[in-house]
């Protein structure tokens, strides 16, 4: 370990000066100012998509300060819960933009992270040196759909209560352990104060604890590494004399200045929306959640909030006549591995054997429970991005023009089934669902043949940029 070491300054210096050699000599305040911001350098070819990483920062600090005076008035109890709420929108002082901030940044967090996590697959962020900050990024996109679906049960509405209902029963159709879990993850035989209190905690406390840990690994990693850009090119491949990239600029003021911008463009829309639509018509904050719960009234239409519906479209399409389409592609998947792969022979053995135990157990477990199994995967493949792309460029600049078109529809289908599952299920809704939820995992699972087919555009040395 290096001896302790002040910088001698002269006496005449300025205070600030000497706090500040004070505080380096014992906290890396000015290197870590320097590594992360002023000497941080980002590629000058950024465009707007790059700005949603620090929008999703901003969300979460605001959804941490709102949370913070919320829990000074909320009250977890089944009793209590929806007349604190009421209260707090009627008579605690500012209580109303505090509630609408917080519920208006749940919807705010989630399309700031939607457009974030498309514009990695547009511009390939998750490849190769990328892949632990895309993986920290699934981490932490994982931790916000608990973070949110723990949080919707405490204003202890209808669409609160009957809404965890729904996604808890589903545990039950996990075969053998499925009642008893669903029964240990609420705490009681319905969902009740014991599972209001437990969704409390995990609310207010565990997940935001992992989602902040998860974000400062995000950042750390993304800067051992460096940033991407639309180009897809490695600017640390490039240097000047001093190591400095030739096509990097000082993330801090370019792109602090750039980022608050786009942070005033965004303040500018969540107000108008706090403001003048905080309900945004049902999406935002659903109608039914302005009755208290009510263990014996059924709502008839019970959905999640706008956020999990691509995903749980997904569920509510895997029916028992969908489960004869389900094997046929799991059977089609498999003859792709073994014939059109470049896997080697032990693993498209592997791939076989675990082919005909999943089509075996399509064939022996109830529609249910593959539904839960399809909603968890359609999540969870995001996590195998980095190894299902093999095509030689990073960014959809440099691929065949028909790529685009695969990405589209993908979009369009992702799109589509977040629309239906706001719905109520209909014979053409679910047909739709279900045609979508083979486009949704045909993208992932065909990745490896479709990435790496067509004419490929020559990748440019240096960044393409073009002051204005
Ligand atoms: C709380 C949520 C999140 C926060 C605060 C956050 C923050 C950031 C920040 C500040 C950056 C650098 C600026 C930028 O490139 O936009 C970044 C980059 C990145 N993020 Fe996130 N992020 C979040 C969620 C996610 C999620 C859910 C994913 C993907 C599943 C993801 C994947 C990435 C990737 C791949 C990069 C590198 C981009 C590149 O260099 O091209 N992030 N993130």
């Amino acid at each position: 370990m290096a001896a302790f070491e002040e910088k001698k300054l002269p006496s005449d210096a300025p205070v600030s000066a000497k706090a500040l050699n004070w505080v380096d000599a014992r906290f890396p305040l000015s290197s870590s100012w320097k590594a992360h911001l002023s000497e941080y350098y980002a590629p000058k070819n950024f465009n707007f998509w790059y700005a949603f990483g620090s929008l999703a920062l901003l969300v979460l600090v605001i959804q941490i300060v709102t949370g913070i005076f919320l829990v000074m008035h909320y009250k977890p109890d089944a009793t209590l819960a929806f007349a604190s709420v009421e209260y707090i929108m009627r008579d605690v002082p500012w209580g109303w933009l505090v509630r609408y901030m917080h519920s208006t940044g749940a919807s705010a967090f989630f399309i700031v992270v939607y457009l974030h996590m498309a514009r990695g697959l547009m511009y390939g962020s998750y490849r190769k040196p990328r892949e632990l900050v895309w993986l920290f990024g699934v981490g932490i996109f994982l931790c916000l759909m608990g973070e949110a679906f723990f949080g919707y049960l405490l204003p202890w509405g209808q669409m609160s209560y009957w809404g965890a209902q729904v996604i808890v029963n589903l545990f039950g159709a996990i075969p053998f352990i499925g009642p008893d879990l669903s029964l240990w993850i609420r705490g009681d035989y319905v969902v009740s104060d014991a599972t209001l209190n437990r969704f409390f905690a995990f609310h207010v406390i565990a997940i935001p604890l992992v989602l902040i840990g998860l974000v400062v690994a995000h950042i750390i990693a993304l800067h051992e590494v460096g940033s991407s850009n639309p180009d897809g090119v490695e600017i640390k491949e490039k240097t000047d004399a001093n190591g400095i990239p030739l096509d990097g600029i000082p993330f801090h003021p370019y792109y602090s200045v750039h980022d608050i911008f786009a942070v005033s463009i965004f303040l500018l829309v969540f107000s108008a929306v706090i403001f003048f639509a905080p309900e945004m018509g049902g999406y935002f904050l659903e109608y039914n959640n302005f009755l208290p719960a009510d263990s014996l009234k059924t709502p008839l239409h019970i959905a999640p909030v706008w956020y999990f519906t691509p995903f749980y479209s997904i569920l509510r399409a895997t029916t028992a006549d969908f489960m004869v389409w389900l094997i046929a592609g799991v059977a089609a998947y498999v003859a792709l591995l073994i014939l059109k792969s470049r896997l080697n022979k032990m693993s498209k053995l592997i791939a076989a054997v675990i082919g005909i135990a999943v089509v075996a157990g399509m064939l022996v477990l109830d529609a249910k429970f593959w539904g839960v199994v399809l909603m968890g995967v359609s999540v969870m493949i995001l996590a195998g991005m980095p190894w299902l792309d093999h095509s030689p460029v990073k960014s959809i600049r440099y691929r065949p023009g028909w790529h685009k078109y695969i990405y589209i529809l993908f979009g369009i289908a992702f799109v589509v089934l977040g629309y239906l599952g706001v719905e109520p299920p209909s014979p053409i809704g679910n047909a739709i669902s279900q045609i979508c939820t083979f486009v949704y995992f045909g993208f992932f699972l065909l990745m490896p043949w479709w990435s790496g087919m067509g004419q490929f555009k020559p990748v440019p040395d240096r960044v393409t940029y073009h002051p204005h």
